[in-house]
């Protein structure tokens, strides 16, 4: 592992040197194990502590196989997939990897006693398998999460609609959170030159979802002047909301928990910003029965921030908590785009106020090829920066997990893997020097 480290450190390598590097037989990776599946049975989901069931293991290094790459990954992230895997809800992952493991026998490797996570990397091609011609050893590359075989029609209009759609890392094995990972090359997007690693292994997962729920056609097909209400504006998927609605015209509606979250949104640029916790919304008056009166009064703190105005579009994740606020505070015809359940995916909302109302739902799960490369196109550019609060070592990803399944995190939580240290890889630190204040807007917050 340290000749591959050097190569990558050492600026001039070429795909030569790269191509001749040898492999390791085996990598650290971070696992769940199948044998611990049952180890939380019983437990309220928040004493379900990510450090007891992560592990920092030795594993073999997999066969690649045809359109595939082998990345030396040099910094991850953890997403909330990672604590879903950890904490083995809503099932654990090993089902998804034993239903991949019977659909050839190539995808038989993933079906093991262990799970490799995490669905974000930046890092360097080590070896493509037969097939590969865009990319090739040396590569300095980002990878987006979704795994697709495209064999169906169905999936060549949206590759989010194959039948055999699966998010890498989380329903695949070999993921990110590793020294080395496997990934399928049409996976592989060109690293932003102006960021680090651990910069640019921060936003793939989340900023590409927030793309395609907020701003494709294919969610909610945002405009200039609406007005999006986002919940957890300054968390994973809500800090690229943001920034996406500001940079594309539009007004967001940011809703947080803290005068800190609540700074945070004010320097990403947003100006109308709810405190939940300040204000107290009960929606919920007990376990089965909602407070139309508390819709009511979080209606009327949106319009006194939008000067008697609705929301065109919710931006919702928080599930079953907020969805029937998020319905009833949308505008007449406005949409409400959903990605996620976080707080319980049984919904309930009135729905006279949908159909009267002539509001659509629409759902929306991570993005397809084309929208993740859009997605990571304007990082690349700086339009849209990542929004990395702390830094990790793969050997505390189980601390890192637990940070964001305690909600203790701001924006996204990076984790180094081969990188020695924060900062390395930018190659281009005149466009970074223009950018920096905003790509340090959420450090150490
Ligand atoms: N379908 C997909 O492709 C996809 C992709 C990414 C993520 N997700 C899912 O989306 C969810 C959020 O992911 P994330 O990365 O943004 O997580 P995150 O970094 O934890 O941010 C979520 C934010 O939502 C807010 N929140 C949490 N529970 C809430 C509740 N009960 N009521 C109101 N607000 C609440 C919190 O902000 P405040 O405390 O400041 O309000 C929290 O910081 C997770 O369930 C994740 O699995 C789905």
């Amino acid at each position: 592992m340290k000749e591959i480290l050097d190569a990558i450190l050492e600026q001039d390598s070429t795909a030569a040197d790269f191509a001749a590097l040898p492999l390791p037989e085996s990598y650290r990776a971070v696992t769940v194990h199948k044998d611990e599946a049952d180890m939380f049975a019983g437990l309220p989901s928040r004493d379900k502590d990510p450090r007891t069931s992560l592990h920092l293991d030795d594993v073999p290094l997999p066969e690649i196989g045809p359109g595939e790459a082998l990345v030396a990954v040099m910094a991850s992230s953890v997403n909330y997939n990672s604590v879903w895997t950890s904490i083995f809800e809503p099932v654990s992952t090993f089902a998804f990897l034993e239903r991949y493991g019977r659909l050839s026998p190539l995808t038989k490797r993933h079906d093991l006693p262990y799970h490799v996570i995490g669905s974000d990397l930046a890092g360097v091609v080590l070896r493509t398998g037969p097939g590969v011609n865009k990319w090739q050893p040396g590569d300095r590359v980002v990878a987006h999460c979704l795994s697709v075989e495209l064999e169906s029609a169905d999936g060549h209009n949206d590759t989010m609609l194959d039948p055999e759609q699966r998010i890498w890392g989380f329903e695949t094995n070999f993921g990110g959170l590793a020294e080395i990972a496997l990934v399928k090359s049409n996976q592989l997007m060109p690293k932003p030159e102006h960021l680090s690693w651990e910069e640019a292994a921060a936003p793939g997962l989340v900023n590409s979802t927030a793309y395609r729920q907020l701003v494709s056609r294919n969610g909610a097909g945002m405009k200039q002047g609406d007005n999006v209400l986002i919940w957890g504006a300054s968390g994973g998927l809500g800090s690229y909301a943001t920034q996406f609605a500001l940079a594309g015209g539009a007004t967001p509606i940011c809703v947080v928990s803290s005068p800190e979250k609540a700074e945070i949104c004010r320097k990403m640029g947003a100006e109308a910003i709810i405190d939940r916790n300040a204000e107290d919304y009960r929606f919920w008056k007990d376990e089965h029965t909602q407070d139309p009166r508390e819709w009511k009064r979080f209606g009327a703190t949106i319009r006194e921030l939008t000067g008697g105005e609705d929301v065109d579009i919710v931006f919702e994740h928080p599930g079953r908590e907020t969805f029937g606020a998020s319905v009833y505070v949308t505008r007449k015809g406005g949409t409400i785009v959903t990605c996620a359940s976080t707080s319980g995916y049984h919904h309930e909302y009135d729905n006279r106020y949908l159909w009267m109302s002539l509001k659509r739902i629409v759902g929306s799960h991570f993005a397809n090829y084309r929208e993740a490369w859009e997605a990571n196109r304007l990082i690349a550019k700086g339009r849209i920066h990542p929004t990395l609060s702390r830094t990790y070592t793969l050997a505390e990803t189980g601390q890192a997990a637990y940070d964001v399944h305690r909600n203790l995190h701001q924006g996204k939580v990076g984790v180094l893997a081969l990188s020695p240290e924060e900062g390395l890889g930018v190659t281009n630190p005149e466009m970074r020097e223009r950018h920096l204040p905003a790509i340090n807007r959420f450090r150490g917050a």
